[in-house]
């Protein structure tokens, strides 16, 4: 029995927030939202162009909108997977507690460098040293930010999908309701 509205992942780029997310949803009979996914649907423009035409502050300035407006429209019954950088404001992160209960999915920095060096969707990525260093320069920068965002985290470095989604289920369990 859940007793969240809403779960709300959040995590660097790679740590599976929308993979988890939606196997997490099946298991629990809920709806499964990709924030990006939403996002790129209201911008008419997927991300790369989103930021590439109106920059990364337009596509920030957007993810707030979303999220206001799905406290607005008071849904329940969701997982919500976030983009990596939609839970860096204070604004957004008081949304999210609004929504539900807040999960940091976080691994370490080799893995997620491993799972998205070659991923040709994420504007903040390119398979280069010099990428390398400055994404985990970002990583080293966020780590604090999703601590405080967040109600529970979960490590999935060792975790295999199944084992993450009852981690979290049972988890839940024991943060504050929303
Ligand atoms: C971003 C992460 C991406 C996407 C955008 C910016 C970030 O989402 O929102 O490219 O700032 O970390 P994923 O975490 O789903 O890759």
């Amino acid at each position: 029995m859940i007793n969240h509205k809403n779960i709300i992942l959040i995590g660097f780029m790679g740590c599976g927030k929308s993979t988890v997310g939606y196997e997490l949803a099946k298991k629990l009979n809920f709806n499964f939202i990709d924030a990006d996914a939403a996002i790129e649907a209201i911008a008419g423009e997927n991300i790369h162009q989103i930021f590439s035409e109106r920059g990364e502050s337009a596509f920030r300035k957007l993810e707030t909108d979303y999220l206001k407006q799905l406290c607005e429209q008071n849904i329940a019954g969701n997982i919500l997977a976030t983009g990596g950088g939609m839970a860096l404001s204070e604004e957004n992160q008081k949304y999210m507690k609004q929504l539900g209960v807040v999960v940091w999915l976080d691994a370490k920095f080799d893995l997620i460098w491993q799972r998205v060096k070659s991923a040709k969707h994420r504007p903040l990525v390119t398979n280069t040293e010099e990428a390398k260093v400055n994404l985990q320069t970002l990583y080293k920068s966020r780590v604090d930010v999703y601590a405080q965002a967040c109600d529970l985290k979960v490590e999935i470095d060792r975790l295999t999908l199944d084992e993450i989604i009852l981690g979290i289920i049972e988890s839940i369990r024991y943060a504050k309701e929303s």
